[in-house]
C-alpha cells in the first residue's frame, strides 16, 4: 500500500514537472511573440549628409500633429542603439567593452502603425517588445517638471543605464562610461532626426523617482536622457 502511495505521488511530481517545462517553453515564448511587434529595417544610406545634419540640427520645443511613421521610428532606433556589425553584435555607437549598458524606451503617442503605449527597443530583434499598452506621455512630462511640450511629441524616448554592467569590468569609472554613452546615443538620434526632417530636444531635467515610477524600474534602471521627437509645429 505504501508502495502504491510513494508511485502515485512520484508521478503526479513528474507531471507538475512536465507541465511547469512545457507552459515555459511553449506559452512562454508564444505571449514574447505576441508582444513583439518587428520595426521596418533601417536603410543605410540616406540622402542627407553629416555635415548637413549637423549644421541642420537645433532644439525645438513645439512639435505640430502630425505623426511620424513607422520606419522613422525603426530609423531612429537604429541610429541609437541599433546592430550594426551583425558578427560581433557591436552597434551604431560606441560602448566600453562593448558591454551596453543603455535601455531605449519608446512613449509612442502618434505614429502611424503603433498603438499608443510605452515599448522597449530590442536591437538584436529590430523589434519593440510591449512594456505599458498606454500613453504615458502627460505623465512623462509631468515628470519633467512639466515641461509642456513633451505632451505634444509624437514620440518620446527615454533612455536609461544599468551601470551594473559596466562596473563588474570598469568599477568606479563606470559611471562617466555610461553618461558618455547616452551623449553618443543622444547625438546620433538628434542627427538621424534631421535626416528624417524630423526634430528633437535633449530633455535632461526630470524627476528621477517620477519617471522611474513610471516605469516601475527598481534601483538598477537609472533614467538618463528623454529625448522628445517629431515634425516642427
Ligand atoms: C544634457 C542636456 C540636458 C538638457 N536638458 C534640457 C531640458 O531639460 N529642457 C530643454 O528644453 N532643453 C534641454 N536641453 C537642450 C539645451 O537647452 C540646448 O541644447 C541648448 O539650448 C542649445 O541649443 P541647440 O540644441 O538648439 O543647439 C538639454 C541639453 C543637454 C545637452
Amino acid at each position: 500500500m505504501k508502495g502504491m502511495i510513494l508511485r502515485v505521488l512520484v508521478l503526479t511530481l513528474a507531471l507538475v514537472l512536465l507541465c511547469i517545462t512545457l507552459t515555459d517553453t511553449f506559452c512562454g515564448k508564444a505571449s514574447m511573440n505576441a508582444e513583439m511587434i518587428r520595426l521596418p529595417e533601417p536603410v543605410f544610406d540616406g540622402g542627407t549628409s553629416f555635415e548637413r545634419a549637423a549644421f541642420e540640427r537645433r532644439s525645438v520645443r513645439s512639435f505640430s500633429d502630425k505623426p511620424m511613421d513607422l520606419f522613422q521610428l525603426s530609423q531612429i532606433l537604429w541610429a541609437a542603439q541599433g546592430i550594426s556589425d551583425t558578427l560581433k553584435n557591436f552597434r551604431t555607437i560606441p560602448s566600453a567593452g562593448a558591454i551596453y549598458p543603455l535601455e531605449l524606451y519608446v512613449f509612442s503617442g502618434n505614429v502611424e502603425g503603433l498603438e499608443p503605449g510605452i515599448y522597449k527597443y530590442l536591437p538584436e530583434e529590430n523589434a519593440l517588445f510591449t512594456f505599458i499598452s498606454e500613453d504615458k506621455r502627460d505623465e512623462l512630462s509631468f515628470s519633467c517638471h512639466n515641461q509642456r511640450f513633451i505632451r505634444e511629441a509624437p514620440v518620446v524616448l527615454l533612455v536609461t543605464g544599468v551601470e551594473s554592467r559596466t562596473r563588474s569590468r570598469y568599477g568606479s569609472r563606470a559611471e562617466r562610461y555610461v553618461f558618455m554613452e547616452a551623449g553618443h546615443l543622444g547625438q546620433n538620434v538628434s542627427l538621424q532626426a534631421v535626416t528624417l526632417g524630423l526634430s528633437s530636444v535633449m530633455i535632461g531635467a526630470f524627476d528621477d523617482l517620477k519617471v522611474a515610477g513610471i516605469m516601475d524600474f527598481d534601483n538598477a534602471e537609472i533614467p538618463l536622457y528623454v529625448i522628445p521627437l517629431g515634425y516642427r509645429k
